[in-house]
């Protein structure tokens, strides 16, 4: 069996790496290395990479840090550059469907056919008479490029490119199983938020929108007038804990949150149009912006579903002589996607 690739999530304000080691059929998770370094801003926008050579410069500097000397990595893209869309075909065999993919997904993508990459998979259960559902999945080929392409300017090897919402769910499911509930993953990042909506293992509906933590350091700017580094420490609590937040840093958040929360709800209210399942039972919320407790509380309230902090490393064996366990713990809800990342392995498809 190939051994587990290593994560790499590239974030538009950090790098995350996760290695794991898994015993021989999964029974066991071990954490073998944990690092997060800073992105330069601008250097990713909106998911899109800017600068390819600070993001590869940040990513050599951790595995230089973690002494990683494995070169196999998995990345993730995220954003509106990804389309996943579950589509009925007409039911035929899998060589048939392969040839088939690229005509049927025209008709779903609205981008043109020589700029997507195409994956599927196909769905067990649905569709009904002569018809099967597919999951399909279109990234630019821009973005996918992109993503790579800095992983090797880094002398890395990116065996495996995965879509952000679907690492979501992998780390999800190795933490707490495959759920019989309805659940809304939810990674709230710097610049991107990423949803899927699970039942039974299975994804629902996944969107990806342009909104995440900047927005509150943004507000933070505007409303108190003063420069992007003094407003990200005062969101995240103030620099090592020494400096005086002003008072009204707590109402700009719980405003922004609320707006926030009103954009998520959008997207849950979308899904429950559209579905026969009619509900859902949970929401997890993850990222680093699921640090901003007004957040959790704010989703709580206006979607009037219990919301908890997904536990990324909930079923990993983690040997606390060899790690701050402090650190891991609070840096666990940025952790997720490259935990996800981390479980893949060379030659995995979707
Ligand atoms: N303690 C904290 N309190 C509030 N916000 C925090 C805290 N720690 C991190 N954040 C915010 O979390 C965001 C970074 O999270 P994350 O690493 O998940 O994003 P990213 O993957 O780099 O971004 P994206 O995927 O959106 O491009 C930043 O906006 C950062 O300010
Ligand atoms: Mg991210």
């Amino acid at each position: 069996m190939a051994k587990n690739c290593i994560g790499v999530d590239i974030g538009s304000s950090a790098i995350k790496v996760v290695q794991l080691k898994q015993s021989r059929g999964g029974a066991r998770t071990q954490l073998v290395n944990f690092g997060i370094e800073p992105v330069p801003p601008e250097a990713i926008v909106d998911g899109s990479m800017m600068n390819s050579t600070d993001v590869a410069d940040a990513i050599s500097s951790i595995f230089r840090q973690l002494k990683i000397r494995s070169k196999e990595v998995a990345v993730a893209v995220a954003g509106h550059s990804v389309i996943i869309k579950k589509i009925g075909v007409p039911s035929m065999t899998p060589d048939e469907l392969d040839e088939q993919i690229h005509w049927e997904a025209e008709h779903h993508i609205p981008f043109p056919k020589s700029e997507v990459e195409i994956d599927y998979q196909i769905l067990d259960g649905g569709g009904g008479a002569n018809q099967m559902e597919v999951l399909l999945v279109a990234a630019k080929k821009e973005i996918v490029t992109d993503y790579s392409d800095a992983a090797r300017q880094a002398q890395l090897n990116p065996c495996v490119v995965d879509v952000a919402a679907f690492s979501l769910q992998n780390c999800f499911e190795l933490a707490y199983g495959k759920s019989d509930e309805t659940i809304a993953l939810l990674n709230v990042g710097a610049s991107i938020s990423s949803l899927n909506v699970v039942h039974a293992g299975e994804s629902q509906f996944t969107r990806d929108v342009t909104i995440g933590g900047n927005a509150f350091t943004e507000e933070i700017q505007k409303q108190l007038n003063i420069g992007y580094h003094e407003a990200e420490a005062y969101k995240c609590g103030g620099i090592a804990g020494d400096e005086v937040v002003p008072r009204e840093v707590d109402d700009i958040l719980l405003q922004q949150a609320e707006v926030m929360a009103g954009e998520f709800q959008r997207s849950f209210d979308f899904y429950l149009a559209t579905t026969s399942e009619g509900q859902i039972d949970k929401v997890y919320l993850s990222g680093g912006s699921a640090r901003v407790p007004a957040l959790c509380e704010a989703i709580q309230s206006r979607a009037r579903l219990p919301v908890e902090l997904l536990d990324p490393f909930a079923a990993i064996d983690i040997n606390e002589s060899e790690f701050d366990m402090d650190y891991v713990r609070s840096q666990a809800p940025m952790a997720a996607i490259a935990v996800g990342l981390a479980l893949r392995r060379e030659g995995d498809n979707l």
